[in-house]
């Protein structure tokens, strides 16, 4: 284990079986049709990649950033710092997320591509932190949900760091500044 993780919060083995179980899931609701990914950078990278090689459907991979968090700390304002490259008018999408923690990211997500009249579009996250919402999102798949802690791994990052970890870990408070030691803002 990483010496600035406390506590390993979601396994390696863990997220293997659940994404492999996810893409499943996909593959049969979306049997016949072409699955349109939009991953959210950077944080879905490892997840989009897992999910992508285990669903057994023709997929569109594109990518957006948006960008709402600043160390540990959700600054309510999302703004969309890269577009998608493609069309998404007439195609199933499913937008593929790290971790839905306030839900404005994926609100502001889902609203936007929405007016681009896609046929279909849900949610699917690898985690989910309930406690934490401040908007509704309709998540259609869902890999964990895990408590109000500041988590990195499998994509993950504080400060850009950890994200190759393959694990979800949760942060020591000595790795953590000072002035961001409050969680869930
Ligand atoms: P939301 O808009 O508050 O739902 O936040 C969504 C984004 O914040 C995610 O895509 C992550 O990039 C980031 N985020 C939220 N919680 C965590 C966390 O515990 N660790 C690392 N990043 C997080």
């Amino acid at each position: 284990m990483h010496e600035d993780i406390r506590e390993i919060l979601v396994s390696r083995e863990q997220i293997e079986k659940r994404v492999k179980e996810m893409a499943l899931q996909i593959s049969v609701d979306y049997k016949g049709k072409c699955v349109f990914f939009i991953g959210v950078l950077k944080g879905c990278f490892l997840f989009l990649s897992d999910l992508a090689k285990n669903a057994a459907v023709d997929t569109n991979v594109d990518f957006m950033m948006l960008s709402s968090y600043s160390g540990t700390a959700s600054t309510g304002v999302v703004r969309t710092m890269l577009d998608l490259k493609q069309s998404i008018e007439g195609k199933h999408v499913i937008i593929v997320e790290d971790i839905v923690d306030s839900g404005l990211t994926m609100n502001y997500m889902m609203k936007n591509l929405r007016t681009r009249n896609p046929e279909s579009i849900e949610v699917c996250t690898l985690l989910n932190k309930p406690s934490c919402r401040k908007v509704e999102v309709p998540i259609k798949y869902c890999g964990f949900e895990i408590p109000d802690k500041f988590v990195v791994g499998y994509g993950l990052d504080y400060n850009e760091l950890y994200r190759n970890l393959p694990y979800i870990g949760v942060l020591k408070p000595s790795a953590i500044r000072l002035e961001e030691k409050n969680e869930c803002k």
